[in-house]
């Protein structure tokens, strides 16, 4: 396992509780990416970064699939996953533990490749859409929902002008965001058909508390490698810059989000 990777699926595994309340808006992103994949029948569908399960949810409800394997590197969070699979019925639910980059899935095996927001965490993004266009059959379909270029300005002028300024989450925005001309590149290098790609912009009123928690479930691990009191002092800090920085409607901050749907051209 890659160190990059492991700190990330770490940070997940450690937050996995308190994930699903965090972000449950996230639910709604994966059910419009869903919603946007091309109408057919898909028996054979791939999760990669499934995570808690929500978008494997939402194309079950959509396409009833024969058969859905979800691959994610954190415990954790397949332990959520696993606690609701007795809910679901007719779909044969396989679960494994791994990055994209080494999915214990067969080549050509899928007729559908989903993956949300779990895109940006991927350390080496040309490597992550080679390695699913891989897993798709010919004429297969991938949707993909990540985090976009520009989101979360109110955050990072926080964090810039805290001081000392915390490097690595400050940078962690541009290593992670991507915009359409990014994200047509990393699909047309893996041989893919780019049929949409989109961006949405939100802006979101929430309480400063809501907005570290849900940073905190979905990046706690970029806050450093610090002692669990400089963790308090330093969060301590940000919270109280971004208290300065409220409004009436109390903490305003925009997010964007990069949806992506491609096909695996039929060979021949
Ligand atoms: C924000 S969650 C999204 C989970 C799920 N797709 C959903 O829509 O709720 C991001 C997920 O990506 C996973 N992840 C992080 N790095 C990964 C990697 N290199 N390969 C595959 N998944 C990864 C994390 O463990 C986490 O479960």
């Amino acid at each position: 396992m890659s160190e990059a990777r492991d700190l990330v699926a770490d940070g997940f595994t450690e937050s996995a509780t308190d994930y699903e309340d965090a972000v449950r808006f996230n639910i709604e992103g994966s059910q419009r990416l869903v919603m946007s994949i091309p109408s057919g029948r898909y028996d054979d569908v791939l999760d990669v970064g499934c995570g808690t399960g929500w978008t494997s949810q939402a194309v079950i409800d959509r396409f009833r699939p024969a058969r859905l394997t979800g691959v994610d590197p954190s415990e954790g969070m397949l332990k959520q996953f696993e606690a609701k699979l007795g809910e679901i019925e007719g779909v044969d639910v396989t679960l494994a533990q791994g990055g994209v980059e080494n999915m214990p899935v067969a080549d050509e095996s899928f007729d559908l490749v989903v993956c949300s927001m779990a895109y940006h965490w991927f350390p080496r993004k040309w490597a992550a859409a080679q390695a699913m266009a891989q897993a798709l059959r010919p004429g297969g379909v991938i949707a993909i929902l990540c985090s976009g270029r520009g989101g979360e300005q109110a955050f990072r002028d926080v964090l810039a002008n805290l001081e000392p300024p915390n490097y690595v989450w400050l940078g962690a925005f541009d290593a992670l965001q991507r915009d359409i001309p990014e994200m047509e590149d990393y699909l047309l290098q893996a041989g893919l058909e780019p049929l949409d790609l989109w961006t949405e912009r939100r802006t979101r009123h929430t309480t400063v508390e809501a907005y570290l928690d849900r940073m905190r479930a979905v990046a706690g691990h970029l806050i450093g490698d610090k002692t669990e009191e400089e963790v308090a002092a330093y969060m301590g800090m940000v919270q109280a810059a971004m208290d300065e920085a409220s409004g009436p409607r109390g903490w305003t901050y925009d997010f964007v989000k990069l949806y992506a749907v491609a096909r695996k051209p039929l060979v021949g």
